[in-house]
């Protein structure tokens, strides 16, 4: 063969390979949608099958999407169905599905083929995908939607399922977002915990197989593992380096993430409500929507994910996000359920001296015939107790008024003790084996919400103390029991629809009571985190992270919250738990929703004034911890100090709080610890604030660039001394 036959030869390939590309670029319908920094790449093929290509940094040219699938050289997908979009089981699919039916006829197949999308602009900032796809045998289909927040770069994703088959079609499985991720390894970064020890982290690279994370405790649901994770490509992130890949499911139940390498090495990611004990049973022509799964990807490690998704919470999720929050007294450490009418005219005459918004009266103040007087009896029985509240609860209310404060209240609306009238009045109301012995968590039980009666009392419960105290300006919510021996008496035949109906039960009581209560200020709280999840959260403006209020302990609690929920949600409140000085312990709940649970009469002189001083630092300071961008600069689990920075959209205020948190003999803060987020070029004045009276604060108006500050950092002088430190940072003009 000469020379020209040779290039004509090598042209002739190159123009086929051409061809071949343009016809399967051609072929193919690419569906990107991208937000401010990434993309995720849908692609429907020839066959119709739909794959999700691509999760990551967006590409400057979106025709490049097309060339996605031609560039990885990985072992032979025989299904074609491993980066599927929906993996639906029993036709070529052979990893795990993210869909299972049994039709009407029986028949366990299903294969969802590519209909038709649309993309809707809802604002500037919100677009909304739906892919419809449908199965080429079955009367059945399935949209997918995708959310996307574009400034924010989440991504919420779920799943529409409806079908017109002719008799009922059971759903066994009902995932609300298939992902798939491309990396050399991958590090999944997890929670687990307990009653006092949420949010424990642990760090594991994946190996094939599947890792699931999951729930099944009905309610109280994270008290083992909330749904929160995140995933890094190639190798742990860190607070700004690395791919990684933040998600949860908003779902206040039973939760199961699947995290699949397969044979491809790629990641595959399955979440929604779990299926254990759940197959559904769907009627021709309704519709299943599941829970949204929320996803958001960084470049850029994980400070930039956080401040994303807290930038989302804030805009889009957490009831009035973009608002305020009132600081409290709280009665539970102080007096548990020993109180009456005189102690809690008291203690509403230490909140105004406090200086506090709000007092908060907790659990034990009702129950008649059964007194709540422990944790033994009277959950269910909403009525004040009359010994403890001769006159109601209007009258701590009036008494409330007449000292200038707000008043709230602790309900527990889902449960009841079988010491209680209600549950002798409405056995089937209660979550329980009909021929099984009762099991009890807290002594209590669970009522059922799938029950539409059980739904009214709820409701009931709540505003039956509106219609008490109109002035009502604040309600913590608690759930401390998780579901045993679940079996409801509505549901007949229908038992394993309980989990899912259950929690769809509490939103249709939570929509209810925002529709006529729209602002009032609610806790999220479940014997501690127990209930800390996006699906609750836009009914709440602020949860309860754990009953652990060691403020050492919080420091690490608070931080791996951080990672996914905003300051302003986090109730912190300063209480007698710990070691540390009082100072440690209020700059701890300043990061947060500041509160108080102390005996306020009990506090001497100095500490009563550092404590009314601190409020009104707050009340300056709390806008940038609120709303600012928070920033992670001192890692505790990876030294002595903890330092956490919060800085507002202008750049020209900014908060600084470090804490010693390691007590051994010279521990210190050795290092400045590096700035994040100022305007390098801008100059700021730094003082030290919120220190105890008598002692010196270290640093008074000295002035940094942020160059300084961020190339070489600052030294709050954390010691054995001076073990936590505030320092506030204003912009020179
Ligand atoms: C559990 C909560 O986490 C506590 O703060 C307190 O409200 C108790 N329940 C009351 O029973």
């Amino acid at each position: 063969m000469n020379l020209s036959h040779k290039v004509l030869r090598q042209f002739i390939l190159i123009a086929i390979i051409l061809t071949i590309h343009v016809i399967h670029v051609h072929s193919q319908t690419i569906i990107p949608v991208e937000t401010a920094d990434n993309a995720v790449v849908l692609q429907a093929g020839v066959n119709g099958d739909v794959s999700c290509v691509y999760l990551g940094k967006k590409l400057r040219s979106v025709t490049e999407y097309g060339q996605i699938t031609g560039v990885n050289r990985q072992a032979d997908d025989y299904t074609g169905l491993y980066n599927s979009a929906y993996t639906s089981s029993g036709s070529r699919n052979l990893l795990e599905p993210a869909i299972t039916v049994t039709h009407a006829d029986g028949n366990n197949s299903l294969d969802l083929k590519y209909v038709s999308h649309e993309v809707k602009k809802i604002s500037d900032d919100v677009s909304l995908l739906t892919i419809l796809l449908k199965d080429p045998v079955y009367d059945f289909e399935v949209t997918l939607c995708y959310r996307s927040y574009f400034r924010e770069n989440v991504i919420e994703q779920w799943s529409r399922i409806i079908h017109h088959e002719k008799g009922a079609v059971t759903l066994q499985k009902f995932a609300s977002a298939n992902i798939n991720l491309q990396g050399n390894s991958y590090w999944l970064r997890q929670y687990h915990g307990d009653w006092a020890r949420e949010m424990q982290p642990e760090e594991i690279q994946l190996s094939h197989g599947i890792k699931t994370l999951d729930s099944k405790l009905g309610t109280r649901a994270n008290l083992f593992m909330p749904s929160v994770f995140m995933v890094s490509l190639d190798r742990p992130a860190t607070e700004d380096e690395g791919g990684v890949l933040y998600g949860a499911l908003e779902w206040s139940g039973n939760f199961r993430t699947d995290l699949e390498v397969d044979p491809q090495n790629d990641l595959r990611i399955i979440s929604g409500v779990n299926n254990y004990a759940s197959p559904y049973s769907l009627r021709s022509g309704e519709l299943f929507e599941t829970p949204a799964f929320l996803y958001t990807y960084s470049a850029h490690g994980k400070g930039f994910a956080s401040r994303n998704l807290q930038s989302w919470a804030r805009n889009h999720k957490l009831l009035d996000g973009k608002g305020t929050r009132l600081t409290l007294l709280n009665n539970w450490e102080s007096t548990y359920f020993d109180f009456n009418e005189s102690r809690l005219k008291e203690l509403l005459q230490d909140t105004k001296r406090l200086g506090v918004d709000l007092f908060l009266l907790d659990d034990g103040w009702f129950g008649n015939r059964y007194p709540r007087n422990d944790d033994h009896a009277g959950l269910g029985d909403w009525q004040e107790n009359r010994k403890k509240l001769p006159n109601g609860i209007a009258a701590i209310a009036r008494e409330a008024q007449a000292n200038q404060v707000k008043f709230g209240i602790w309900i527990e609306p889902e449960m009841v003790n079988p010491k209680s009238e209600l549950y002798a009045r409405h056995p089937d109301w209660v979550v329980k084996q009909p021929q099984r012995p009762e099991y009890y968590f807290r002594n209590q039980l669970v009522l059922d919400l799938s029950n539409s009666q059980v739904q009214d009392f709820v409701f009931q419960v709540v505003d039956s103390l509106f219609i008490k105290d109109p002035a009502l300006a604040y309600i913590k919510w608690d759930c401390n029991a998780v579901i045993y021996n679940a079996y409801s008496v509505k549901l007949k035949n229908n038992q394993s629809q309980f989990y899912v109906d259950y929690v769809l039960g509490l939103y249709k009581v939570l929509q209810r009571i925002r529709a006529k209560y729209p602002d009032v200020p609610m806790m999220l709280c479940s014997g501690g985190g127990g209930r800390v999840d996006y699906g609750a959260l836009q009914y709440f403006t602020e949860y309860w992270p754990s009953d652990n209020t060691d403020p050492l302990e919080r420091i690490f609690i608070q931080w791996e919250y951080s990672y996914f929920y905003p300051a302003i949600a986090s109730s912190n409140h300063v209480t007698d738990w710990g070691r540390q000085p009082l100072k440690f312990r209020v700059d701890v709940a300043m990061m947060g929703k500041l509160g108080f649970d102390i005996v306020v009469s009990k506090l001497n002189e100095q500490d009563l004034k550092f404590c009314q001083n601190a409020l009104k630092t707050y009340n300056e300071i709390k806008p940038v911890i609120w709303q600012g961008d928070q920033y992670r600069l001192a890692n505790p689990t990876e030294g002595s100090v903890a330092s956490m920075l919060y800085v507002n959209a202008d750049k020209d205020k900014a908060v600084m709080f470090n804490y010693l948190v390691n007590s051994r003999y010279g521990e210190g803060s050795r290092r400045p610890v590096k700035l994040k987020g100022l305007e390098p070029g801008a100059n700021y004045r730094l003082k030290e604030i919120n220190f105890y009276p008598g002692t010196n604060p270290l640093v008074d108006g000295r002035v940094y660039s942020g160059d300084f500050l961020m190339s070489l950092g600052f030294n709050p002088d954390v010691n054995t001394n001076r073990t936590s430190v505030v320092i506030q940072l204003e912009l020179v003009r």
